[in-house]
């Protein structure tokens, strides 16, 4: 059996029980490293606290060489530990559908992720459209299909997680073209990185899909004993010195709840100003149903 285990968000206790069972009686146990950190615990942490060795899965052994991964899997169990939920990042079906064609048998063990946790901010889960990503920009390559993703989230009012890059053995153009397999330190794309690359993309489209003026929430080491929101305009944002990783940003949509507001003006950095902010774009808008809250939904 191939067993997906979400780890939740920071230590190495958020394991649930039924996934310490499953590593500990696994034949090998993988971790994969590259979408997600468990940020404060070591592969050391986590193989003291399994009494299991743990081998890390990087993007090329992931996607590139599955099978290894995969070996044997249809006679004993291997674990693929994955920071978060298993489902919490899109490049984990590929994994289960090439266990599939081989005939091998999978299980998910669910655990929190930064898509439900994120909801510790005060925004309902509810109001959120599509989730973005954001990628570091270089000076010849600036993806942009997130403005689109936006666009439509705004357009009708839902706020929007934009969820920022990590780069983890990334070689530098000059190790690459020599090819040697030394790596450049792993780099996690800070608040106010997200905030400029998201406003130089505003300045180049001009569609005006947000500004400065936007008002937005960081999300920083969710889940973490230091876990940290910051409410502020994306202006605010480009400002501030968001601190260690990990870290999110949410765009708010124009169809806020008061309560969800209340729950943020904790987090604002000028609460006069955030207010604002949320009235401006409430007033910009044009006329929609009311948002819908957790307590008037059945879900
Ligand atoms: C590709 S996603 C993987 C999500 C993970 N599988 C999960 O279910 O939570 C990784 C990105 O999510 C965001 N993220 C993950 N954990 C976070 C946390 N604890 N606090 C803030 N942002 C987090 C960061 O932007 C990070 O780069």
């Amino acid at each position: 059996m191939l067993y997906l285990v979400g780890l939740g968000l920071s230590s190495v206790e958020d394991i649930t029980v039924r996934g310490l069972n499953v590593v500990q009686k696994c034949a090998r146990v993988y971790l994969e490293a590259y979408t997600s950190i468990l940020m404060a615990a070591s592969k050391e942490d986590l193989e003291n606290f399994y009494g299991r060795e743990v081998t890390l899965a990087d993007r090329e052994l992931v996607e590139s060489s599955s099978d290894t991964i995969l070996e044997g899997a249809d006679k004993v169990d291997v674990a693929f530990l994955v920071v978060g939920d298993p489902f919490g990042a899109t490049t984990h079906t590929d994994l289960i559908i090439r266990a599939r064609s081989l005939g091998i048998p999978f299980e998910a063990i669910h655990n929190a992720s930064v898509l439900n946790a994120v909801g510790a901010c005060g925004l309902q889960l509810y109001n959120f459209g599509q989730t973005v990503s954001l990628v570091f920009f270089t000076d010849n390559w600036k993806p942009d299909s997130f403005y689109d993703r936006i666009k439509e989230n705004r357009k009708i009012g839902l706020h929007t997680l934009v969820l920022l890059d990590i780069k983890v053995k990334e070689q530098s153009f000059e190790n690459m073209a020599r090819g040697r397999m030394i790596y450049e330190p792993p780099r996690y794309m800070n608040i106010e990185t997200a905030a400029s690359q998201l406003l130089e993309i505003e300045y180049v489209r001009k569609e005006e899909v947000y500004t400065d003026n936007t008002p937005c929430v960081s999300v920083s080491r969710l889940g973490s004993p230091d876990q940290k929101f910051v409410a502020a305009t994306l202006g605010e944002l480009s400002e501030i010195e968001s601190g260690e990783p990990l870290h999110s940003l949410v765009i708010l949509g124009h169809r806020t709840h008061e309560m969800e507001i209340e729950y943020l003006l904790d987090f604002a950095t000028d609460k006069m100003k955030f207010q604002k902010a949320v009235e401006t774009e409430v007033e910009a808008a044009v006329e929609l149903p009311p948002p819908v809250t957790a307590d008037e939904d059945d879900d």
